[in-house]
């Protein structure tokens, strides 16, 4: 026999997923916002309203959910929202505010709010509304992006790369045309389109010249090596970082520094498609949150070839920078796997 705890659970588990699928529906319109969704059930338990924060700007989840319901059928009924309701005026009134009048009897909530400014939960229990929390990892990964802007003021960073079984991504003379198929290529065209910015290196223009699709794109070019007639600059608009107007740190471009700047442009998430050094700079300078890695069916067997990363000489197996894969699918012939850093 399940106990009531467990079997409770797994219904609460239930409708917080139902929040993560409604908060989903957001994903193309909210940032800065998070993605929230609401389910909420009256007090037997029934599904009355549904809702979910549909674009920057509009309604919170909770608000929209609950302003259907005509006759209050919430009351004495429980709200389920993925992330802790705001308790401050911002671009709406305080969703708190509605579930205390609307006499909701209990909140389950996925996380809390990375905001500052929101202190919801205290305000709930304060006016007797008993609140609990489910699934809290699934709610900060699915507003990832959200998290990191709000906490670090810098954009989310994902770097693709595409290589060879054994990691490879080009040969000892550069040639990397193609290691992946043309449907890795078309999926990467799709990917672009998520983000808010492609950044690349001075290197990788200069050796591809590749045109790279995307209403804003960033190239870190210290000395401005890249020619005026350069693909990547006949379309969309970019941004050059050079010395000209960014600080050095180690004699090179600060990459941080131009994130932030970028940030403060209102780029929320950036793609970073690079050769295995900037990679790597990225990388050990704890600047990457997720790597997209294509692999192609085949095994290079060149030690000469060059990595994806190219870091430094590590002696120790346990310095390896470790990820949570979170999907895996075949494109063609290859392999996408998508993992985020996790130490
Ligand atoms: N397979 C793939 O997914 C993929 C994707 C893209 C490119 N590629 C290949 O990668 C190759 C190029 O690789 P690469 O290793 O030579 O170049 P890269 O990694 O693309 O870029 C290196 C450049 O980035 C800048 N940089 C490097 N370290 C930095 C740091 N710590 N801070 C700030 N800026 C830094 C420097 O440019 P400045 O000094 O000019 O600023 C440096 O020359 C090309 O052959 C291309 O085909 C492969």
């Amino acid at each position: 026999m399940v106990s009531d705890v467990i079997f409770n659970r797994i219904v609460d588990e239930g409708y917080m997923r139902e929040c993560f699928r409604l908060a989903q529906k957001g994903k193309k319109r909210v940032l800065p916002n998070p993605m929230v969704g609401c389910v909420v059930l009256d007090k037997t338990g029934k599904i009355v309203a549904k809702g979910y924060h549909k674009r920057y700007g509009a309604e919170h989840a909770e608000r929209n959910a609950l302003l259907k319901l005509e006759n209050n059928e919430a009351e004495g009924g429980t709200l389920y929202v993925n992330l802790e309701p705001c308790s401050h005026y911002g671009k709406t009134p305080p969703c708190v505010n509605l579930i205390i009048e609307r006499k909701i009897k209990r909140v389950v909530i996925g996380m809390k709010d990375v905001n500052p400014k929101v202190n919801g939960i205290s305000k709930l229990i304060k006016a007797g509304i008993e609140v609990s929390m489910v699934l809290e990892n699934e709610a900060r990964f699915l507003n990832r992006v959200f998290i990191k802007n709000m906490t670090r003021q810098m954009p989310y960073v994902v770097l693709k790369t595409a290589s060879t079984m054994d990691g490879k991504i080009a040969t000892q003379t550069g040639s990397s045309k193609w290691i992946t198929s043309e449907e890795a290529r078309e999926e990467v065209y799709r990917l672009r389109k998520e983000f808010g910015c492609i950044l690349t290196s001075s290197n990788t223009v200069i050796a591809d010249n590749p045109r790279m699709e995307h209403k804003f794109k960033c190239i870190l070019d210290k000395d401005l090596r890249v020619e005026k007639e350069a693909e990547i600059f006949k379309q969309g608009k970019f941004y050059v970082a050079s010395s000209k107007n960014t600080p050095l740190k180690d004699d090179q471009l600060d990459i941080e520094y131009v994130l932030r700047k970028l940030y403060r442009r209102g780029i929320y998430t950036v793609f970073v498609e690079c050769g295995g050094t900037l990679a790597g700079a990225m990388l050990r300078e704890g600047l990457i949150d997720e790597v997209y890695q294509f692999i192609a069916p085949k095994i290079l067997n060149d030690n000469s070839g060059l990595s994806c990363f190219n870091g430094d000489n590590i002696s120790d197996i346990s310095e390896a920078r470790g990820l949570k894969f979170y999907e895996i699918k075949n494109v063609g012939p290859d392999l996408l796997i998508k993992g985020v850093l996790t130490t």
